[in-house]
This record gives structure tokens, C-alpha cells and sequence, in this order.
């Protein structure tokens, strides 16, 4: 079975938006997980626009769950990364303009750098996951710089349409098939919705979904147990 990582940033979105004390994204964990879920995601941005440092501290207090956090490997994540010691972590570019993470990760063009970051969560026993396009150079980077775990980047499949949409499709399948053989485990996320997910568990070697945006959406209307028990059950392969 597919594993669902909820991605609980934009219940902290709305607490930002008022500067209130709720809806605290903590509220969300066990609800998620009686629904279905087997992990928890969290993006700890530079610019704390959800996600702040008190819930990331208190998500990894949590005995027993499975966090994974989300962040830019700058010198700041990664040392908060080391003490907090999550699960997991998967690298995300970061712009500060951006609306939300728009790209993949540019592992190519920061091979040095990424290494070192790797090797140092690694060592501090967090499975580190890098957040990368469907794109040949990039996974083989990927597995040179020793990370265990990709994920490959959904968000342009779910904003294409037609033709366009099975091309982007086939290459995230493509994209998998060559990670699983070169060793590498393989998730998926972004733009993921309860009407374009099936597609994309049909990819026998994709092990997790990480989906936020469209499970607090069609929370508002149907509460966040039923959205997220919705997306379990399009999730059977
Ligand atoms: N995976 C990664 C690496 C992300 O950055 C995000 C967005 O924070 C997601 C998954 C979830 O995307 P969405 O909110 O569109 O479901």
C-alpha cells in the first residue's frame, strides 16, 4: 500500500493569516493518521509564512510519528534538521517569492553542496528525500550524492492537461522506473488532487504521496477525516 504524507502547512497558513493561536496544525496529526495517513509533513520555510519553529519542535516531540521536514537545505534547516532529528526530510528549493515550491530541486548544479548536506542529516539518522523533476540527470544525481529517497515533483503534471499531461505522466513513470533501479525509493507530490492521484499510484514503484493543498481544501466542505480517507481511497493501486 501507497503511503499518504499529509502536508499540514496551510492549517498553519490560516492561524498566520489572523495571527491567532488556531488553528493549530497539531489539532490535524491525529485526526490524519485514524484517517489513514502514515506520515506527517511539515515545510519549515526561511520565512516562516506557516509552519513556525514551535510547531516543527513540537511535531518532533511526538512519540511514534512519522514526520517528514520539509525544508531548503540552507545552514539554518539543516542544524535545526540535526537537533530535532525527524524521520525524514526531503529538500525543496526555496524562493521567497514564490507562492509554493514551484520547482524541483537542482541537484546537478549543487552536487557539492547537497552531498555534504546528505551526509550530515544522514548522520544524524533522518532519511533524506530529494524533491526533484522527472528528469534523467537529476535522479542519477540524486542517488551519486547518496540520498535514499526521491520525490518526484507532480505539480506540472497536475497543471497540464491532454497530451501534454500523458507526456509529463510518462516521465515521472520513466522517471521511477530508472530510481528503482538505480536503488533509490521513490514518493511523489505536489498539486495532487482526489481527481489526478490514481494515475500517478499507478506507478508501481512510487512508495509515498505527499499531498496538503487539496486535502485542507476539501476539508473546509467535508472535514479533514473524510478528505483524507477520500484520497486513502483513491489511493488503492
Ligand atoms: N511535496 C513537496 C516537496 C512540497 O513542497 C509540497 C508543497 O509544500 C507538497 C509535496 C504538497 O503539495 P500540495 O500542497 O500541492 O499537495
Amino acid at each position: 500500500m501507497i503511503n499518504l504524507g499529509v502536508n499540514i502547512d496551510h492549517i498553519a497558513t490560516i492561524r498566520q493569516a489572523r495571527g491567532t493561536t488556531y488553528p493549530d496544525p497539531l489539532d490535524a496529526v491525529p485526526i490524519c493518521l485514524a484517517a489513514g495517513a502514515g506520515s506527517i509533513t511539515a515545510h519549515l520555510r526561511e520565512d516562516r509564512r506557516h509552519i513556525q519553529d514551535h510547531d516543527i519542535e513540537r511535531l518532533a516531540a511526538i512519540d511514534g510519528l512519522h514526520l517528514n521536514m520539509e525544508m531548503g537545505a540552507t545552514d539554518e534547516m539543516v542544524a535545526i534538521c540535526e537537533r530535532l532529528r525527524p524521520a525524514a526530510c526531503c529538500l525543496v528549493p526555496e524562493k521567497r517569492e514564490e507562492l509554493t515550491t514551484e520547482g524541483g530541486l537542482d541537484v546537478v548544479g549543487h552536487q557539492a553542496r547537497l552531498t555534504k548536506v546528505v551526509a550530515r542529516l544522514t548522520a544524524a539518522g533522518v532519511r533524506v528525500s530529494m524533491f526533484i523533476d522527472p528528469i534523467e540527470a537529476q535522479i542519477q544525481a540524486s542517488c551519486e550524492i547518496g540520498a535514499p529517497v526521491i520525490e518526484l515533483h507532480t505539480g506540472h503534471y497536475a497543471n497540464l492537461t491532454g497530451e501534454q499531461q500523458h507526456q509529463e505522466l510518462t516521465a515521472i513513470r520513466d522517471g521511477a522506473a530508472l530510481a528503482s533501479k538505480l536503488g533509490l525509493m521513490v514518493h511523489a507530490g505536489h498539486g495532487l488532487t482526489v481527481e489526478n492521484t490514481p494515475a500517478v499510484c499507478a506507478i508501481p514503484e512510487i512508495e509515498e504521496l505527499n499531498i496538503g493543498h487539496a486535502i485542507v481544501a476539501d476539508a473546509l466542505f467535508k472535514g479533514l477525516q473524510q478528505a483524507v480517507s477520500d484520497f486513502r481511497a483513491v489511493m488503492k493501486r
